[in-house]
């Protein structure tokens, strides 16, 4: 998920993970990188927020390439800044902030994958 400070990226997940039947808080992972959930049916899902990610060295530290080896659906906010580390992403979102209560979203499909959740 694409998208200056504030745009939407937590709220969407937010939104999503509610759809997806999660009750309780949803924490913002600014501060934790990695927040996760588990479903009803068992689907593994980590919404991460790199924004206050640093060192490669974290990654491994932080155990998330077991995460992503691992099934289930990771949600990612400034992937930039952990680029070289992520795999390439399914669906790419871009929120762009339009006014105070407007969002543009744009949906990429990457993989043959991403192009069948779009479809
Ligand atoms: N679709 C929307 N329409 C109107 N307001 C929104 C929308 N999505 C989020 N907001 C508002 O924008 C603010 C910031 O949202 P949010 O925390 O989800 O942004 P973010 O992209 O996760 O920011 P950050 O990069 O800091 O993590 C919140 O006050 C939220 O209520
Ligand atoms: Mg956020």
């Amino acid at each position: 998920m694409h998208g200056p400070l504030g745009a939407g990226k937590t709220t969407l997940v937010r939104h999503l993970l509610r759809a997806l039947g999660v009750s309780g808080r949803i924490k913002s992972p600014t501060y934790a990188v990695l927040e996760p959930y588990t479903l009803a049916d068992g689907t593994a899902v980590s919404h991460f927020d790199f924004y206050r990610f640093s060192a490669p060295r974290e990654w491994l530290d932080a155990g998330f390439r077991d995460v992503f080896a691992s099934p289930g659906l990771k949600l990612a906010e400034w992937p930039e800044r952990a680029a070289g580390l992520l795999p390439t992403p399914d669906l790419r979102l871009q929120i762009t902030p339009l006014d105070e209560h407007q969002r543009q979203l744009s949906l990429q499909a990457l993989t043959p994958l991403g192009l069948t959740l779009l479809a």
